[in-house]
């Protein structure tokens, strides 16, 4: 086997598959080196979704002949000053799109550096295609045509112009985010798409970002440890399908980045069902040591010093924000009825207390469905429903005015609870509104520090494969902070001790079976506090009241209030509302009254 030195048109275009794999990576690369170039203003023109053409013009410092053949010179660039490739502060750094591009299209660079003339460069897959003067004002433009057109292997990779236009539209826009203080335009075929001015970053994303956001958004800014999070992201309920409105940015980089998207994601862990998305457009801002750019071929990726406290910052930010503004929207619909947070507010610290104490397995024997709010049932709990209005028998009397979510009146198909509001009719998903309750209970008592636990008088045996028994067994101390007591029982089977007293009467087989299968599925990288979030939403499904159940008046009523005063109660677990009402309003409207 002999070896040889590759000829350059060939190391060019092996280079070229890392760096350009469609058009729209190309154009990022031609926006990029714009902006680098000092440009106030970049205009883009696309044919066929950039199949046909790609242009971009700039009025950047421009360039002058010889520094545009040193341009399409393999590592040649002029943004390494220091050669110093650990403090990189431009888009650029390896002297490789433009030598990538042309090796693997048509390309053409006119450039007029100030108070110089333009002139003309032109390469055809490689090879120089001619040269000569040109008029342009100062700055530079750059065309692409037939990207890949000799280049089979990739042709036929690429899509269809529609959603190869739909690739460059999206690095058009993230490019903009990341440097608002630039004036973008977009032309596709002939027709103006985008035409940004210059503007400050909310701004700009505002006018990129679904305007929705608007009323559906949270403002984000918070900083430790000399890192800043800035940004904006969508309410849990204002959710997509798919993730494709996600922009992230380090540095002002738009990147692509594992870790981000899995804090983004985390942050939402438990307010979002799975297969929904946040929209969000955040930027972090580290110092340039602590974060190396040069770890991925399209520089859409990155490598933090310190990835957990990265992933802290993200994770507790958005969470902290996300809170505060489910807190806030409570607070509003709290100042229409001032009456009630007396007398729930001690409801709720009757109940915490309870909640605390009741370890008790007695209590949740004899009732052959799950019981309802685990332990709010107890006899002596039962008296707290006294100053809560009995439902349907009383209309005239109930005080209707004191609660928000009203006072029971019945229930439908044995799932939906109907109340009668001051101010209209409420419809109360059971399940859904239960499950939530039982979540933030789990939640409060840990952060208080004690998660009542319901001692089996005898241990069950739960049969696993072995993966699964393993897994389990790796999270033994995270499951018994949440109450839920197992141990290794054998290598196929785990022995549960104890159980949440929140749970009350379950199957313990069944919800044993969930946890191992939601531990294999994110995996052996859950930080601790996401795995104690995992384990406390999916003990909570298992012990909600069921849609199904006949629920009391009183079981009712104590749900309704319970609701009013737990946090992002309005919510299910995956994000759906737990409640809605109708107006008076509306009801007056179905019926032509208005
Ligand atoms: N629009 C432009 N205006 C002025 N100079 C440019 C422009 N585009 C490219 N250049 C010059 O050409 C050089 C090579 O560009 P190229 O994109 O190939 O490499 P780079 O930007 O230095 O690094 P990278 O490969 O990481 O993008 C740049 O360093 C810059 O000096
Ligand atoms: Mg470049």
């Amino acid at each position: 086997m002999s070896i040889r030195r590759l000829p350059p048109d060939l190391v060019n275009r092996i280079a070229a598959g890392e760096v350009v794999e469609r058009p729209a990576s190309a154009l990022k690369e031609l926006v990029e080196n714009a902006f680098d170039a000092g440009a106030r203003q970049v205009a883009v023109r696309l044919a066929a979704g950039g199949l046909e053409r790609i242009e971009v013009t700039d009025d950047g410092c421009g360039m002058t002949p010889e520094e545009m053949r040193l341009a399409l010179e393999r590592h040649a660039t002029s943004k390494l000053p220091e050669d110093s490739i650990d403090r990189i502060t431009s888009f650029g750094f390896r002297g490789e799109a433009l030598p990538s591009i042309a090796s693997v299209a048509r390309l053409r660079i006119e450039s007029r550096a100030r108070g110089a003339d333009g002139w003309r460069i032109e390469v055809d897959h490689g090879l120089a295609a001619g040269e000569g003067p040109a008029a342009l004002p100062p700055g530079t433009r750059i065309a692409i045509e037939g990207l890949f057109d000799k280049v089979p292997a990739r042709r036929k990779f690429l899509r269809s112009p529609r959603s190869e236009y739909a690739a460059c539209l999206d690095a058009v826009k993230r490019l903009a985010m990341a440097r608002s203080d630039v004036g973008v335009s977009l032309d596709h075929d002939g027709r103006r798409i985008l035409a940004l001015q210059p503007a400050d970053a909310p701004a700009r994303v505002a006018e990129l970002l679904s305007h929705e956001l608007d009323r559906h958004g949270v403002g984000i800014d918070c900083v430790r440890d000399g890192v800043r999070l800035t940004g904006v992201i969508s309410l849990p309920t204002f959710n997509r399908g798919v993730a494709d409105q996600q922009y992230l940015f380090v540095n002002s980089r738009p990147v692509k980045d594992r870790l981000l998207v899995g804090a983004l994601r985390a942050a939402y862990r438990d307010l979002i069902a799975r297969d929904r998305h946040p929209i969000a457009a955040l930027f972090l801002d580290i110092p340039l040591e602590d974060v190396d750019v040069n770890v991925h071929p399209a520089k859409t990726e990155v490598r933090f010093r310190d990835p957990a406290s990265i992933r802290g910052l993200i994770v507790g930010g958005l969470r902290r924000a996300l809170d505060e503004e489910s807190q806030r929207s409570a607070a509003r619909e709290q100042a229409a009825a001032p009456v009630m947070w007396t007398s729930s507010a001690t409801y709720d610290s009757e109940h915490s207390r309870h909640s605390r104490e009741s370890g008790n397995p007695a209590a949740f024997e004899g009732n052959g469905t799950p019981a309802f709010a685990g332990a709010t049932m107890l006899a002596e709990e039962r008296k707290l429903f006294d100053y809560a209005p009995a439902g349907r028998a009383e209309p005239a009397v109930a005080p209707v005015t004191s609660h928000p979510l009203g006072v029971a009146r019945g229930q439908v198909a044995a799932t939906y609870i109907v109340a009668e509001a001051e101010d209209g009719l409420v419809i109360v998903d059971q399940h859904a509104a239960h499950e939530r309750l039982v979540l933030e209970r789990m939640r409060a008592a840990r952060a208080g520090g004690a998660v009542a636990r319901q001692v089996l008088l005898i241990p069950e045996v739960v049969e696993l494969d072995e993966p699964d028994c393993d897994r389990l067994e790796g999270a033994i101390t995270e499951l018994a902070e949440m109450g839920l007591e197992i141990e290794r029982f054998g290598p196929s089977s785990i022995l549960v001790r104890a159980v949440p007293a929140a749970l009350g009467k379950t199957d313990s087989a069944a919800l044993i079976a969930d946890l191992a299968a939601e531990i294999a599925e994110l995996g052996g990288a859950l930080s601790l506090r996401d795995k104690l979030d995992l384990v406390a939403a999916t003990i909570a499904c298992h012990g909600s009241v069921r849609a199904g159940r006949v629920l009391s008046v009183a079981e009712m009523n104590a749900l309704l209030r319970e609701m009013e005063v737990t946090p992002r109660s309005g919510q299910c677990n995956h994000g759906r509302p737990t409640w809605v009402k109708l107006g008076h309003g509306e009801i007056e409207k179905l019926f032509g009254r208005r």
